[in-house]
């Protein structure tokens, strides 16, 4: 049957480097606490005046090129983002643009951590029912420009960084490719992890009383989420499985979301899964939301953890909540 498979894979982060030491300075925090609750060493951030599409078009243009396919071909943008350049439009617009497209379709999904998932899914859908032959998905984000960065805001401003990944998608009949994908939603929760301004629901979107107020920046309960993290990932890297008739055994690699080392190390464990077959780059790069799973996914193509028929499983949970996993046969 008709589905697509992934034919290029690459990743973009910011040349700036800042590490635990470096946000010491700015914030009562210290190295130690970041590492023992998330595992994150150091992420990239981008410098003043670098945006999302800046990141999201390094990492798609060298896609493009892995994959073999000139940008002519391209019958598709899917970007996942919660933080485009500009409050509208949309990170995809802005790619059509700078890579040259044709007048394909390009938007964005807003749904947080699980985008590149949810992303993924649609490009998979159009290329199922004939729609593209050939699609552009990216997860890319800059969260550092939200971010609170004196103490009160340290919570959050320790967990997030910026960068970009890029899939390119092609039709094939072939038994390899993306099998199954699986997306939830749960907006009871959206509170608990969520950036309330500049919202629509204001006149003005945003006021000087909310800047003073901080509703600017994202907030986070951080043990709530964690707590319905560590039920969901393993519930819906089971649904993918058994969606396919498989078993955990028949897995090389699942790439979780990189949310936090502890969310992974305790999902491993739910799952009876040794932390050989999680991959994790966190200590790297923190938290990069939409982005985080094609930057995990472009490492471990990299690092050679993927062989050609190996069975991989991407799964996310995030903001919204929505969460969503992907079963991909390389
Ligand atoms: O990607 C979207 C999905 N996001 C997630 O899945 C994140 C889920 N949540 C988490 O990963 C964890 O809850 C956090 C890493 C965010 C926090 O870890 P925690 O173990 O849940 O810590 P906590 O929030 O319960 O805070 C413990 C203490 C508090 O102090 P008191 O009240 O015990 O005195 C915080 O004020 O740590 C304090 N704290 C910090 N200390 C130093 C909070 N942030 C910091 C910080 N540096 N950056």
């Amino acid at each position: 049957m008709r589905h697509a498979h992934i034919a290029g894979v690459a990743h973009a982060v910011p040349d700036r480097i800042v590490t635990n030491r470096d946000l010491e300075k700015l914030m009562d925090t210290s190295h130690e606490w970041i590492v023992a609750r998330t595992g994150i060493e150091e992420r990239h951030w981008v410098e003043e005046g670098e945006g999302t599409s800046d990141l999201a078009c390094r990492a798609s243009r060298e896609a493009l090129n892995r994959a073999g396919v000139a940008p002519e071909d391209i019958d598709l943008v899917v970007v996942g983002s919660l933080t485009s350049d500009y409050f509208f439009p949309g990170v995809g617009n802005q790619l059509q643009d700078l890579l040259g497209l044709r007048t394909v379709p390009s938007f964005d999904i807003k749904a947080a951590c699980s985008a590149f998932i949810y992303a993924l899914s649609i490009g998979d859908q159009f290329i199922r029912t004939g729609q593209a032959d050939t699609a552009l998905i990216v997860g890319a984000e800059v969260q550092s420009t939200a971010l609170n960065l004196s103490t009160e805001g340290r919570d959050m401003s320790v967990l997030f960084g910026d960068g970009a990944g890029a899939v390119v998608l092609r039709a094939t009949e072939e038994d390899r490719g993306i099998l199954s994908t699986h997306l939830h939603s749960q907006g009871k929760y959206l509170k608990e992890l969520w950036c309330e301004a500049p919202a629509s629901r204001f006149h003005p979107r945003l006021s000087v009383d909310m800047l003073e107020a901080g509703r600017q920046y994202p907030k986070m309960n951080g043990r709530e989420v964690f707590r319905h993290a560590v039920n969901r990932f393993p519930e819906v890297i089971e649904e993918a499985l058994q969606a396919n008739d498989l078993t955990l055994d028949d897995v090389q690699l699942v790439i979780p979301h990189q949310a936090n080392l502890r969310i992974s190390q305790m999902v491993a464990k739910k799952l009876g899964l040794g932390m050989d077959r999680v991959f994790s780059n966190i200590h790297k790069y923190g938290n990069t939301t939409g982005a985080s799973i094609p930057i995990a996914l472009s490492e471990a193509l990299a690092e050679g953890k993927i062989a050609d028929g190996d069975l991989i499983i991407l799964a996310a949970f995030g903001s919204g909540f929505t969460w969503a996993s992907a079963a991909i046969r390389w």
